[in-house]
């Protein structure tokens, strides 16, 4: 019989999972039994279960390795008997989240820091994904957080390293350990859901062209594989295809900002017809055209309105959601469409509940993510199947395909303004400032903007009825216009405020404006609510997208 140790801890009192599980520096994870904590308070939450099968992977940053060895001996002491990893302890985030569901395993360990950089002196997470294959719903991780407050011992069993590079089985005592392709599984799911043979015939023939940033994370085998070996892009298509523990020492961040090399192409008469970046653990993904950049929520809205033109959706779609800060693009294809629309809480995981009781199909955040009722996780590659598809469908470029939209739904003109690393002191009084504003904000006008209403955004799931509170301030205007300001919940250091704004415009002829210009005076509105630079001394955000 296997050894199985207890072992004396402390506990930590900062463990507390944010939007997207845990995420702190690696320093931090490197203090004794840091990460062993937190994994024994994820087992010691979870109910009793005859399931025993685990599904464990990483983006492969710096640190995926050795965390895969603490959780396998802390997961069989624990009583897990069987694991699916991915080679290398490579998963990307939606491949996990579909293999939790094509195994039927009780959840999965995701290793990845999503879009925040790597290596020894940067980020990394873990985050625990329940049996539908979506993030731990926030009851989970409230019992997570719970325990780790107070643990002062956690199991491990004296399982020697597994060797995660061989594919195949490894039988210890009663131990199975199935170290897999990462990619095989993932891309028949995408073959089951978008033609591959007109994609092929198009892709392979050089008549739609394109250019794929991994940006030296996961889905670079994820993209190769799919894009260049199945679809017959040609080699170079796919570009910084290799995962690096430090991602080459950029953020993976597929955004204006941090892909901006591929941006920039884009905007140069040498542009593929396409292009698209996806993020360290491959769930987000950002979609270029020649000279135009497709916003997160605009595709969202684009996807719903073409979605019948894709096999995997051509019988009908059941409803769509989008998070409370991202445009009210999509809401006006629901509208039309006449299906139902939910507003949730920044975060996928208030998308779960919806998917699971299939009161939505398709649903996308403004931060880049993008997904459907096929896995629970946002999915970037999956977004990028799903605009190659839609233009070879539709044979026509990105910029005709969002232009015809706009002028059937008319724009909804966005920008976020990101301010980071901002001393948490600071801000929590600019949230408390902000609240102490709502109850007389109602009906003043600012400009040509009155307020329609102004309240902080509170959530009942329409499924199990909880309430989620407190999930960031908005401020709508009489012309559909609104602000909205929300504290991250993914950041490392101090506090990262996020100022959304949106504007509606039905008019044509002034769709091609740039969103900076168009939303000056709400921004500047922003400010004057906010005070973030008078605040902070900041003379602008450190990212706009
Ligand atoms: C951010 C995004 C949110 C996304 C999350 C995980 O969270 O805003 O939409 O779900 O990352 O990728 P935030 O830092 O704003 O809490
Ligand atoms: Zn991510």
């Amino acid at each position: 019989m296997m050894q199985i140790n207890t072992i004396q801890t402390q506990a930590y009192a900062d463990q507390k999972p944010g939007t997207s599980g845990l995420r702190k520096k690696v320093k931090a994870f490197q203090q004794a039994h840091y990460l062993a904590n937190f994994v024994q308070s994820i087992f010691s939450s979870l109910d009793a279960s005859d399931n025993k099968t685990l599904v464990i992977g990483g983006d492969g940053r710096y640190f995926n390795r050795d965390a895969i060895q603490i959780i396998l001996k802390i997961a069989v002491a624990n009583g897990f008997t069987d694991f699916i990893i991915g080679q290398g302890g490579l998963l990307s985030t939606p491949a996990a989240s579909h293999l939790i569901r094509k195994y039927k395993t009780l959840g999965g360990l995701i290793l990845s820091a999503s879009h925040n950089p790597g290596g020894p002196d940067e980020d990394f997470g873990i985050k625990y994904n329940i049996s539908n294959g979506g993030p731990a719903p926030e009851q989970y991780t409230d019992a997570f957080f719970a325990y780790s407050k107070t643990i002062t011992e956690y199991k491990s069993a004296d399982l020697p390293d597994i060797d995660l590079d061989n594919i195949g089985e490894q039988q210890i005592e009663n131990i199975n350990i199935r170290i897999i392709d990462p990619v095989d599984d993932y891309a028949e799911l995408m073959r089951s859901l978008f033609d591959f043979n007109l994609l092929k015939q198009v892709i392979s023939s050089g008549k739609l062209t394109l250019r794929f940033d991994a940006m030296h994370a996961i889905t670079g085998p994820y993209a190769t594989r799919i894009l260049q070996d199945i679809l017959g892009a040609p080699a170079g298509s796919v570009i910084n295809e290799i995962p690096l523990e430090d991602f080459g020492g950029h953020h993976p961040d597929p955004n204006l900002a941090h892909a901006k090399e591929l941006a920039d192409l884009m905007f140069t008469p040498d542009a593929p017809d396409f292009a698209a970046a996806s993020d360290g653990d491959g769930d987000r993904n950002m979609i270029l055209g020649s000279n135009i950049f497709v916003t997160p929520s605009d595709s969202l809205a684009i996807i719903a309105a073409n979605a019948h033109l894709v096999p995997g959706y051509a019988s009908g779609i059941s409803g769509v959601a989008r998070s409370m800060p991202t445009s009210q693009a999509v809401d006006r294809v629901a509208a039309k469409m006449q299906l139902p629309c939910f507003e949730t809480p920044t975060g996928w995981k208030f998308f779960g509940n919806l998917l699971d009781a299939d009161k939505i199909t398709l649903c996308g955040e403004e931060s880049f993510g993008t997904g459907s009722n096929h896995v629970r996780e946002k999915d970037g590659l999956w977004a990028v199947l799903f605009w190659l598809n839609i233009i070879a469908k539709k044979s026509q470029s990105v910029q005709q395909i969002v232009n015809e939209h706009w002028q059937e739904y008319g724009r909804d003109i966005y920008s976020r303004h990101d301010y980071e690393a901002v001393e948490s002191d600071i801000a929590n009084d600019i949230m408390d400032h902000l609240r102490n504003q709502l109850a007389t904000l109602k009906a003043q006008s600012f400009g040509v903007y009155t307020v329609k209403y102004a309240d902080e955004f509170s959530y009942t799931d329409p499924v199990d009825h909880s309430v989620s509170a407190q999930q960031g301030i908005r401020i709508g205007f009489e012309d559909g216009s609104r602000i909205i300001f929300r504290l991250s919940g993914t950041g490392t250091v101090g506090a990262t405020l996020r100022i959304y704004v949106e504007k509606y415009e039905a008019d044509a002829s002034k769709h091609n404006q740039d969103p900076q210009n168009a939303l000056a005076e709400l921004i500047d509105l922003a400010e004057q609510f906010c005070e973030i630079k008078k605040r902070t001394g900041r003379i602008e955000p450190t990212v706009i997208t």
